[in-house]
């Protein structure tokens, strides 16, 4: 670089950092160090053979991570929410109908992404804190049978609730229906088995549980799904899953550029997970970490949004104690240090929400859960 630009990324880094956080965020989260430090690697085209090899081999990898041996693994230079509108653009006909089960804020949006590209939405909905129960979503499809698909959020990062994905997928697929699912916030930190489970569209970003930076979307689809698509017309360019196939099988690439730094973040971490033992080890991670700040949250004494038995391996939503504002416990926690988020929409101010995904060491977690205390105690005291 130029002379007088030695400090230029001091700068931006006063812009972005002014100040050192722990990141308990919904996502992005924390990157591994080992992200970081692949992220520096210099760029290189995504039409070389140098690009084909990381591309197949990151596939390969999700393949066996999702055990995905009959699904199709495409990578998308998107967030997450490319995918969840590309599965209604590529596998629902115009002006067919989807029911789209709502357990939050994500499977409200789902809903306006069926809306908005020119479908019916048929709305399942429960209480914020619940999961869709199966015998639920049963009658449901009994009450609609023209429904094309169910559309089901597994993870719902704004109330912090896992639904029971295995037993709903099996109900849709009793039901003869696709089964699309919202796997942004837990795809690698949730168990999902792609092919027993009958799924056929899934689909998460890369800022959550993998622990990358965002701008890399995963989407995996059944071979069911992909042949309705031939005869969907108007899927689009950007996100035509055929066509992004095309790409796959002729030059293990994608029609347009990928991100190729977070592709290889993430080959860095499937690589990780093997190290450690496998996906199963890597999962239990995520399980002891949030049970570790659930026991804590409960230690002080609160409650959890979540409705027992069904609480989130990612995010932990937190009722805040009667008279305290859960914006003011973001804010303060903000100020000792530590980026927890806010409760989201209507429950900004009678919730705050834990996020617990990315890179976190255990201490980490115990020196948030004492912030945490000494927080409440000066805000119950007024301070
Ligand atoms: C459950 C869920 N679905 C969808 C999204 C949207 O994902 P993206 O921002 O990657 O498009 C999020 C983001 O927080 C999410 O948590």
């Amino acid at each position: 670089m130029g002379k007088g630009c030695e400090d230029i990324v001091k700068e931006v880094l006063k812009i972005v950092w002014p100040k050192p956080l722990k990141l308990f965020t919904a996502g992005p989260v924390a990157c591994f160090p080992e992200v970081l430090e692949a992220m520096s690697f210099q760029m290189f085209s995504h039409r070389s053979k140098e690009y084909r090899d990381l591309h197949r081999d990151t596939v390969e990898r999700l393949k066996a991570f999702l055990e995905a041996k009959e699904g199709t693994v495409l990578l998308f230079p998107s967030s997450g929410t490319g995918v969840m509108e590309a599965s209604i653009r590529n596998f629902v006909s115009p002006g067919g109908k989807v029911l789209v089960t709502i357990i939050g804020s994500f499977g409200k949006r789902y809903k306006e992404v069926v809306e908005s590209n020119g479908r019916v939405p048929v709305v399942l909905e429960v209480e914020p804190g619940n999961p869709v129960l199966p015998e639920e979503l049963d009658d449901a499809l009994k009450k609609n049978p023209d429904v094309e698909a169910v559309t089901i959020t597994h993870n719902e990062t704004s109330t912090g609730v896992l639904n029971p994905l295995k037993e709903l997928a099996k109900v849709a697929k009793e039901h003869g229906k696709l089964v699309f699912v919202d796997a942004v916030s837990s795809m690698g930190a949730a168990d999902i088995k792609f092919d027993e489970w009958g799924l056929d569209v899934v689909f998460s970003s890369s800022q959550k549980a993998f622990g990358v930076p965002p701008g890399l979307a995963i989407g995996v689809f059944s071979k069911e799904a992909l042949k309705k698509a031939r005869n969907i017309p108007n899927r689009g360019w950007y996100f035509d899953v055929l066509k992004y196939i095309k790409y796959q099988e002729e030059q293990w690439s994608t029609p347009s550029t990928p991100p190729i730094p977070q592709i290889i973040a993430l080959n860095v971490i499937l690589r990780v997970v093997e190290k450690i033992g496998g996906k199963y080890e890597w999962l239990k991670i995520y399980e002891r970490r949030a049970e570790k700040i659930r026991s804590g949250v409960k230690a002080l004494g609160m409650t959890l949004f979540a409705r027992e038995g069904y609480e989130s391996p990612t995010i932990t939503c937190v009722r805040t104690p009667p008279g305290i504002n859960g914006l003011d416990v973001y804010n303060r926690m903000r100020e000792k240090g530590y980026e927890l988020a806010k409760g989201y929409g209507q429950f900004k101010k009678t919730t705050f929400r834990i996020g617990h995904m990315g890179y976190m060491p255990d201490e980490y977690i115990d020196e948030m859960l004492k912030a945490l205390k000494e927080v409440l105690e000066e805000l119950k005291k007024g301070k």
